[in-house]
C-alpha cells in the first residue's frame, strides 16, 4: 500500500527520495509524487502510474532542494490520477503532505473546512483534508498544527508534512500505520518501511502510535501528543542493501524462491540450542501456560493463513491442543470464543496487515495470550504481541509471498515440537527425528530448485490454459490452497483449490478432457485415498500433474506428469511440495508476460480493511 519517504539534509533530496520510493514499489502503488523545499519555494510534482513516469516528467527540470517528502499511492479514495496522487497541498501551496492509511471522518472534516474556512478542495482523496487542516490550524509551527490536526482526525494513518516557512523540517505522525525515522550522517529520514533507507543507513527509530516525529538535518525528536519527549532505543537493522536488490535475478519472486534454503536454515538454526533442542529465547511458554490453554487460534491473511492451515495439523498432532485457523477479516467480526485460556497465534510477514492487527487486538481484549510469527522486526503485530517468533527471511519484496511462507512453517513446526516436548505428548525419538528432517530441508529445497527447468518446461506447455485445479489431502490440501493462490495472483489464471475428498461433492462436475489438475500426493498415510481421487479425475480425461515423493512408483500410472520431491517424513512435505508450485506460478506468469513482482490490484502490505 502507500509508501512514504522523507529526507532532510544537505544533498539533493529529489534523487534520494525517488531512490527510496523505488525501494517501496513492492508495496504496490498506482501513482507517485514528490514535494521539495527549494530556494524558498515549495515544489510539488506528481504523476499517475509508475515512478519512471514521474522521473520522465521532472527529467528536464533542475529541481534542487535539500528537504522533501515523496509518496507512492495505492488508491482507496478517488481513482488513480495525477490529481489524486500525493503530495497534497493547502490552498496557497505552502504546506505539503503525504499520507498512508485512511482518514475515516474525512467527509465531516471536509464539510467543516468548507463551511468554517471556505476551503476549496481539488481532489477526491481523504488525504487532502490533512493539508488543509494543518494549514487552518497553523498558528505558530508545523508540529503544533499537526498535533491539532490529529486531534480531529479518525482512522488509521501515518503522514508527513513540510512547510515553506520551516525549511529543513519534516514533521510526521503515526496512528496505526507504519512509520520509521532513520538516522543518517548529517541528514535524517522518515519512511514507511526499512528497504527505502537501507542504502543510506542502518540505524532507525520505530515510531509508535500517537507519536510525532520532528526531523531536521541535525536531529530526530520523538514527542508524544502532549509534546513530551519520548525516549526510544535505536534499532540496528540487520538487513543489507543486497537483500533488497535483485542481484542479477530477473524478478524478486525468483530471487526469493532461491533464497529459501538460506532463509529456512537461518530461521531454524536461530531457535536451536547447543543440545539441538528448540529454544524459545525470550518467549515464555511454560508447562503451566500450556496446561491452561484449552484452545489455540491461528489467525492470518492470504499466504500466512495457508501457513496457519499447515500449523493446525502440526500443532494438533504434536501438542494435542485443539487449533482453529481463521482468516483475520472473519475472526474479528464473529465474536469468537476467546478468553484467558486461549493462545492466539498471529502470522504476518509484514506485521502491518490491518485485519490481522485488528484480530490480534480483539483477541487481546478478550484476554488471550498473543504469540506472533512475524518477519519485520518492530512491526505493529510484533509490538502488540506478548511474544514474537521472528522468521529470518530477510526483506520480502515480491508481492507474492514465498520465503515468508516457508519460514513461517518452520516457526510453526518449532512451536509444535516445543509444546509437544513440554507436554510430553511426543516421544524423545519423534522429537529428534522431526528436527533431523527439518535440518535436511534446506538441501532438499535446493535440490528441487536445481530442477527448476523441468517446471519451466511444464509452464511453457500449460501457460495458456484458463483454469487450473489444485487438490490434496491432509497438509497437502493446505499446500494446494497456497499453490492456487500463487498461480492466480501472478498469472491471473483462474485457479481453484479443494480438499481432494470434497471433489465428488460437487467440483468434479467441472472436470472435462484436458482440465489441468495439480494433485499433491505426498502423504504416505493418505496415499491410497489420494490415488483414488487422481483416478477419478483421470477418468474424466483431466491432465493430471502430480507431486509426489521420490520412490513412489505408483503415481506415474495415473498421472500425465509427475514432479518428484525428495524423500522425507509426511510431516515436513509442505516445506518441499510448495517449491514446485511457487516455481510453476512464476514460470507461467513469465510465459504470459505478466508484471510478476507487482501483480495488478495487489499491494504487499495491506494496511487498510
Ligand atoms: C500472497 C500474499 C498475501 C499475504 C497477505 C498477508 O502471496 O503475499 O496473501 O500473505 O496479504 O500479508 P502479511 O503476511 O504481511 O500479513
Amino acid at each position: 500500500m502507500c509508501g512514504i519517504v522523507g529526507y532532510t539534509g544537505h544533498d539533493n533530496a529529489r534523487d534520494i527520495i525517488i531512490d527510496g520510493l523505488k525501494k517501496l514499489e513492492y508495496r504496490g502503488y498506482d501513482s507517485a509524487g514528490i514535494a521539495l523545499l527549494s530556494k524558498g519555494e515549495l515544489i510539488v510534482r506528481k504523476q499517475k502510474g509508475k515512478i519512471v513516469n514521474l522521473e520522465k516528467e521532472i527529467a528536464d527540470e533542475n529541481l534542487q532542494g535539500t528537504t522533501g517528502i515523496g509518496h507512492t499511492r495505492w488508491a482507496t479514495h478517488g481513482v488513480p490520477s495525477d490529481l489524486n496522487a500525493h503530495p497534497h497541498t493547502n490552498e496557497d501551496g505552502t504546506i505539503a503532505i503525504v499520507h498512508n492509511g485512511i482518514v475515516e471522518n474525512y467527509m465531516d472534516l471536509r464539510k467543516w473546512l468548507i463551511e468554517e474556512h471556505h476551503v476549496s478542495f481539488r481532489t477526491d482523496t481523504d488525504s487532502e483534508v490533512i493539508a488543509h487542516l494543518i494549514s487552518v490550524l497553523n498558528e505558530g509551527n508545523l508540529e503544533d498544527a499537526v498535533l491539532a490536526a490529529v486531534k480531529m482526525m479518525k482512522g488509521a494513518y501515518a503522514f508527513a508534512a513540510i512547510s515553506k516557512s520551516e525549511p529543513g523540517k519534516i514533521v510526521a505522525f503515526r496512528k496505526d500505520a507504519p512509520l520509521i525515522a532513520g538516522l543518517g550522517k548529517g541528514c535524517n529520514f522518515i519512511a514507511s518501511d526499512i528497504p527505502a533507507l537501507l542504502k543510506y543507513l542502518n540505524k532507525i527509530y520505530l515510531i509508535e502510535n500517537g507519536e510525532l516525529v520532528i526531523c531536521t538535518p541535525e536531529q530526530i525528536q520523538i514527542l508524544d501528543q502532549q509534546k513530551q519527549p519520548v525516549k526510544r532505543d535505536v534499532l540496528q537493522v540487520t538487513w543489507s542493501l543486497e537483500d533488497a536488490e535483485k542481484e542479477g535475478y530477473e524478478h524478486f519472486m525468483l530471487k526469493e524462491i532461491h533464497e529459501q534454503p538460506k532463509a529456512i536454515r537461518e530461521t531454524l538454526m536461530r531457535r536451536l540450542d547447543e543440545r539441538g533442542k528448540v529454544k524459545l529465547d525470550g518467549i515464555s511458554l511454560t508447562l503451566e501456560d500450556l496446561e491452561r490453554f484449552n484452545k489455540i487460534y491461528i489467525v492470518a491473511c492470504g499466504t500466512a493463513y495457508h501457513a496457519g492451515l499447515v500449523g493446525k495439523y502440526i500443532i494438533e498432532k504434536m501438542a494435542r491442543i485443539p487449533v482453529e485457523v481463521d482468516v483475520a477479516s472473519e475472526f474479528r467480526y464473529r465474536d469468537p470464543f476467546v478468553d484467558d485460556k486461549t493462545l492466539f497465534i498471529a502470522i504476518s510477514q509484514s506485521g502491518e496487515t490491518l485485519d490481522t492487527l485488528a484480530a490480534l487486538r480483539e483477541a487481546k481484549r478478550k484476554g488471550a495470550r498473543v504469540l506472533s510469527v512475524v518477519n519485520v522486526v518492530g512491526s505493529s503485530v510484533a509490538r502488540e504481541s506478548d511474544d514474537v517468533f521472528y522468521t529470518w527471511a530477510g526483506p520480502e519484496i515480491a508481492v507474492a509471498s514465498t520465503k515468508a511462507y516457508t519460514t513461517q512453517l518452520i516457526c510453526l513446526y518449532l512451536i509444535g515440537l516445543y509444546m509437544g516436548d513440554l507436554r510430553g505428548t511426543i516421544s524423545d525419538s519423534y522429537y529428534h527425528s522431526v528436527l533431523q528432517e527439518l535440518k535436511a530441508v534446506p538441501e532438499k529445497v535446493s535440490a528441487i530448485i536445481e530442477r527448476a527447468n523441468e517446471i519451466e518446461e511444464l509452464a511453457k506447455y500449460l501457460y495458456n490454459r484458463d483454469q487450473v485445479f489444485f487438490i490434496g489431502r491432509g497438509t497437502d490440501s493446505a499446500v494446494a490452497y497456497e499453490g492456487s493462490l500463487k498461480l492466480k495472483e501472478v498469472s491471473y489464471i483462474n485457479s481453484f483449490a479443494i480438499a481432494a475428498g470434497e471433489l465428488k461433492h460437487g467440483t468434479i462436475a467441472l472436470m472435462e478432457p484436458e482440465t489441468i489438475v495439480i494433485a499433491l500426493a505426498t502423504q504416505d498415510a493418505l496415499f491410497d485415498k489420494m490415488y483414488s481421487n487422481i483416478v477419478e479425475v483421470k477418468a474424466r480425461l483431466a491432465h493430471v500433474v502430480s507431486i509426489a515423493k521420490e520412490g513412489n512408483d505408483r503415481i506415474g500410472q495415473e498421472s500425465t506428469e509427475v514432479i518428484f520431491i525428495p524423500e522425507c517424513i509426511d510431516e515436513v512435505t509442505p516445506l518441499l511440495s510448495v517449491i514446485p508450485l511457487q516455481l510453476f506460478a512464476y514460470y507461467v506468469a513469465r510465459e504470459r508476460g505478466e508484471d510478476i513482482d507487482k501483480p495488478r490490484n495487489l499491494a504487499k502490505s495491506v494496511t487498510v480493511e
